[in-house]
């Protein structure tokens, strides 16, 4: 199966009210472990470069990695552009083979927003084959490559905007803020409650009232989050235990998020909860084997809990699992 775009993928997502997980990838063990975990969960996956990664990784490497996670697990994958910033990098990645671009210039005007957006649409479209296309209305708060939005300067997805945004636009998915932000640490402390019995910080709900609008104003089109890490509390405790130091890390609970899959979210963009579980297995491994200096030994431990991770989320967060 050569890779796939997102249009098929998300019409059974919606219609089955599952999500399909986004992982970033930045390098053979990261598309190893995200690729493996998905076979293991007969799931459909989107794995997505940054420029980030492109930067890290060089764009050929990425694309010949993800490749060969196709020809080795048979899975249907997306290879997906994550937080294009401009008509440029788009127009590279789908000359260069992705198969899915995010244009995201939801940091500008509504109608420089539309302008750009449509040309990449259109660009992506007339390619043979058909490159998918996600945009994003509404601003998240954390660090995107070179944006950073400060909490409290982030701005919700106003639903009045989305029929008029799609339509002139004719993106394939849209990206809306509805509380969720980039990084390990969503939400500063003091808009959080603590439990009394744990002494954990509590984040605020996720605006469902948002999406339940936007969904109603279009119907059957898929939408996404951004920012969708639980920073899962074991690999925060792993870390801290052998040497880190994370405090106040929280991130998105895990219900509302299987609770926005059921509802009109189709793709679901986990990243730092990647890079918490490559970390907690070395770290780990360097704390108990300090004789080492193997790179396979402590890599491959951070790949096995990056697997593990993977393989929860799929299970008990995205509900993509046995959808082949
Ligand atoms: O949304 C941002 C992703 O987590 C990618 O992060 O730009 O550091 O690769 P990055
Ligand atoms: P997290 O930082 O919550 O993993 O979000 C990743 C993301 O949105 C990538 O685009
Ligand atoms: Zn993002």
């Amino acid at each position: 199966m050569p890779l796939v775009n997102t249009k098929e993928m998300f019409e059974k997502a919606y219609k089955g009210g599952y999500a399909i997980g986004a992982f970033n990838c930045n390098n053979m063990e990261i598309v190893q472990a995200i690729t493996e975990a998905a076979k293991e969960c007969n799931s459909p996956v989107i794995l997505q470069v940054s420029a980030g990664a492109r930067k890290y990784a060089k764009p050929v490497y990425l694309k010949k990695m993800v490749e060969a996670a196709v020809e080795d697990t048979g899975l249907p994958i997306v290879l997906h552009l994550d937080h294009g910033a401009d008509f440029e990098i788009c127009k590279d990645c789908i000359d260069g083979g992705f198969t899915s671009v995010m244009i995201d210039c939801s940091s500008k005007p509504f109608e420089e927003n539309i302008e750009i957006t449509r040309k990449v649409c259109e660009y992506a479209h007339n390619h043979v084959p058909y490159v998918t296309v996600e945009a994003e209305l509404g601003t998240l708060a954390g660090i995107e490559d070179d944006v950073k939005v400060e909490h409290g300067a982030e701005s919700y997805t106003r639903p009045e905007d989305v029929e008029e945004f799609v339509r002139r636009t004719g993106c394939d998915s849209l990206a809306i803020a509805i509380g969720t932000s980039h990084g390990a640490y969503k939400f500063k402390p003091e808009q959080c409650t603590r439990d009394p019995k744990t002494g954990k910080l509590v984040p605020p709900p996720l605006r469902f009232d948002i999406l339940e609008e936007v969904s109603k104003r279009l119907p059957g089109f898929p939408i996404v989050l951004h920012g969708s890490s639980s920073v899962n509390q074991e690999y925060v405790d792993i870390i801290n235990a052998h040497g880190g130091a994370l405090k106040d890390a929280v991130g998105v609970p895990e219900e509302q998020l299987r609770q926005a899959a059921r509802l009109a979210v189709c793709k679901i963009n986990i990243d730092s909860d990647l890079r918490l579980a490559l970390t907690a297995g070395i770290r780990e491994h360097f704390d108990e084997h300090p004789e080492h200096f193997d790179p396979r030994q402590y890599i491959g431990d951070g790949r096995k809990y990056v697997k593990d991770i993977v393989k929860h989320k799929i299970t008990e967060v995205l509900g993509s699992n046995d959808k082949l």
